[in-house]
């Protein structure tokens, strides 16, 4: 019979597992639900973040706002349609 040291190691080890798995899917899942940006001209993905940030930040011209922090680079999760 396994001693109750190894038991709980092995208990907190599935549960570190488990919780690895949980964010992996999180933040995967976070990624894919971003929309593509439109196809048109002033959508570009070589554009830097502040040239997105000049139109998203405080909405220009009808822009959706940004509804979250400034995160990285823009087209890693909003890319090209
Ligand atoms: C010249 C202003 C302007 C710039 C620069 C700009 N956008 Fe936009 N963006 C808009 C406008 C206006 C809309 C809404 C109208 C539309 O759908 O074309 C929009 C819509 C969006 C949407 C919403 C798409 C949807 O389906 O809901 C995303 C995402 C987006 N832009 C991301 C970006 C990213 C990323 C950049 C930088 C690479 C960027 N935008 C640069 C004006 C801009
Ligand atoms: C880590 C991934 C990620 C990054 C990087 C990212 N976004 Fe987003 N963005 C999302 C997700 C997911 C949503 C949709 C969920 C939400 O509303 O928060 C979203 C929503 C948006 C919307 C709203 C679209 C609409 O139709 O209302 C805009 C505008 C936008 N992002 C702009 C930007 C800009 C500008 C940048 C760069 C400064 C950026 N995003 C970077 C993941 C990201």
């Amino acid at each position: 019979m396994p001693s109750q040291a190894s038991s709980r190691k092995k208990f907190y080890g599935f549960i570190f597992a488990l919780t690895g798995v949980f964010t992996l899917v999180l933040v995967i899942a976070f990624i894919w639900s971003s929309p593509a940006m439109p196809g048109n001209p002033v959508h570009t993905p070589a554009q830097s973040q502040q040239s997105c940030l000049a139109c998203h930040w405080e909405g220009q011209g009808g822009a959706p706002l940004i509804p979250h922090r400034p995160m990285g680079s823009c087209t890693f999760c909003h890319g090209a349609p």
